[in-house]
């Protein structure tokens, strides 16, 4: 018998329970992968609602739906759905966008790891070089990040997935304050003592890498892949592909 639209929702509400339990995983992730494959982007949002009415906190229900996401993709051996899309797709590109980003990561941390290591730097010495070219880079991001804030997830969440949506968009602000940060800081080298130049340094890498990877991660495996996974309206990237090439973003250089 097929199930019904309510009965989805019902039954997402039911499984994100589990989860939250944590037993019988692998019989979790089975029923999350059958789940996701007929879920409407509406059933999210109604499951989130009964958590939220049962005492859950916002929270922990992004935490749930993520886990529950990410069980699924996984299970349905669909973890790399947007490494396999031809290289014309909208998402292929900001896939590829976000490899840069973390290839410039790692260079940070690699050439911020030296900067730490000296007792003293010249202001043209190659560790600062190697600073701004990655900071340059970094500051790319700023198309990236615009691409998805204007185009990509408000036509998500007119698809209906308004909650993921908002949990990866509001991780965008804190990631571009510190990237500005970054480069206030580079830029204030012959002002600063070069011990709290390394301080300042450590701190900003520390957080920049962990937290850019991980929303990333957040973004490519959970929403991008339910997007892309669960039975929703394929034109719809169509469009966000005509709209980006109007505006005719570029994440990788400004
Ligand atoms: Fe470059
Ligand atoms: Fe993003
Ligand atoms: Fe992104």
């Amino acid at each position: 018998m097929k199930t019904s639209k309510k009965d989805i929702s019902s039954k997402l509400a039911g499984l994100l329970v589990q989860i939250h339990k944590g037993k019988n995983r692998s019989v979790l992730r089975r029923e999350a992968c059958r789940l996701l494959s007929r879920l409407r982007p509406h059933d999210i949002a109604k499951a989130e609602h009964r958590l939220l009415k049962s005492g859950f906190s916002s929270e922990q229900i992004q935490q749930l739906c993520a886990a529950f996401v990410l069980m699924g993709v996984m299970e349905a051996g669909k973890a790399d759905i947007v490494r396999r899309l031809p290289d014309s797709h909208v998402l292929r590109k900001v896939a590829a966008e976000h490899d840069l980003f973390r290839c410039f990561l790692a260079e940070l941390e690699e050439v911020a790891e030296e900067i730490l290591q000296q007792s003293s730097l010249s202001p043209a010495s190659p560790e600062l070089m190697r600073l701004s070219h990655i900071l340059e880079h970094l500051q790319g991001m700023a198309e990236h990040i615009a691409r998805e804030d204007d185009v990509i997830f408000p036509m998500l969440k007119k698809q209906g997935w308004e909650s993921l949506c908002r949990s990866v968009e509001k991780e965008h602000l804190y990631l571009q304050i510190a990237v500005e940060d970054l480069l206030k800081l580079r830029m204030s080298f012959p002002n600063l003592s070069f011990r709290v130049f390394q301080n300042q340094l450590r701190s900003l890498a520390r957080y920049i890498g962990p937290a850019m990877r991980e929303h990333l991660f957040r973004e490519e495996y959970v929403l991008f892949a339910l997007a892309l996974t669960a039975s929703g309206d394929s034109s719809v990237w169509e469009s966000i592909k005509a709209v980006c090439r109007d505006i005719d973003y570029c994440g990788v250089h400004l």
